[in-house]
């Protein structure tokens, strides 16, 4: 059912990046998080500590990507104006934590390690940058759609306050924009050694938000259980 806008063939980065990553996608899907999310089920307390961590892995991603923006394996794949989520993730955390929200935000050590490697690959091997954005914007335009309807209506949220993250004004039509996306991938010239490389920063990518998930989650537990036991 591929359109002829969309060809796409075995060798085009775009397609070995999906099949690299699948079994990554199928296990970050199941994470506890995830789960919480798909269920309908997913708590406040939840989704404020994910949007701490999606404020410093985003603020890392597109500091990395702003910087390098003219490099040949980033250009192609520049989209600022249609994809960056900082400000949206920062009026959401300013509505849930208020005006102080900067003093609030708790991060867990899952995020700082996956933030030292966006920021690290960006001075080191700003080639890999497009192993990190598409799996964290593709994502946010898939996936992530069903994710935010379903998180307003979990947490009872009136309209869509505290939800920006999820909103991509400046994309029409997801399905169109993830096609030019790929068609950008496709574009970019690496040599065999750097295809090899951005394949595996993917899934690693996939294992750092897989980390980030598994950590949030940890954090909570032991939040939970301090309010058991009346100590917190
Ligand atoms: C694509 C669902 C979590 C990254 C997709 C697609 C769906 C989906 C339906 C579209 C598949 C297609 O067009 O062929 C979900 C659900 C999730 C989830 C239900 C969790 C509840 C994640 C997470 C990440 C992620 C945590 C990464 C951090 C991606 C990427 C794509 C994608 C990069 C694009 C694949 C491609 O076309 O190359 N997801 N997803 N997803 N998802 Fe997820």
């Amino acid at each position: 059912t591929q359109t002829a806008a969309e060809q796409l063939t075995d060798r085009d980065l775009s397609e070995q990046i999906k099949k690299v990553t699948k079994d990554s996608h199928v296990r970050a899907e199941n994470t506890e998080l995830m789960l919480s999310f798909q269920r309908g089920q997913v708590t406040l307390a939840q989704y404020k500590l994910l949007l701490c961590s999606l404020y410093e892995i985003y603020q890392a991603l597109e500091e990395e990507l702003d910087r390098n923006s003219n490099h040949p394996g980033v250009a192609p794949i520049y989209f600022p104006a249609e994809l960056a989520r900082l400000e949206s993730i920062e009026k959401d955390l300013e509505y849930f934590y208020g005006q102080d929200w900067r003093e609030k935000i708790v991060v867990p050590t899952a995020t700082k390690r996956y933030c030292h490697r966006l920021r690290q690959i960006g001075k080191e091997n700003p080639e890999f940058l497009v192993a990190h954005a598409y799996t964290r914007y593709l994502g946010d335009l898939s996936g992530g759609q069903i994710l935010g309807r379903i998180a307003q209506k979990s947490m009872g949220l009136k309209s869509n306050e505290g939800l920006s993250f999820f909103a991509f004004p400046g994309v029409s039509s997801p399905n169109l924009f993830k096609q030019l996306y790929r068609s950008r991938m496709n574009s970019v010239e690496l040599t065999e050694e750097e295809r090899n490389g951005v394949l595996e920063e993917a899934v690693r990518a996939f294992e750092f938000n897989i980390q980030v998930f598994d950590d949030l989650q940890k954090l909570l537990s032991v939040t939970e259980n301090q309010l058991h036991n009346g100590s917190a």
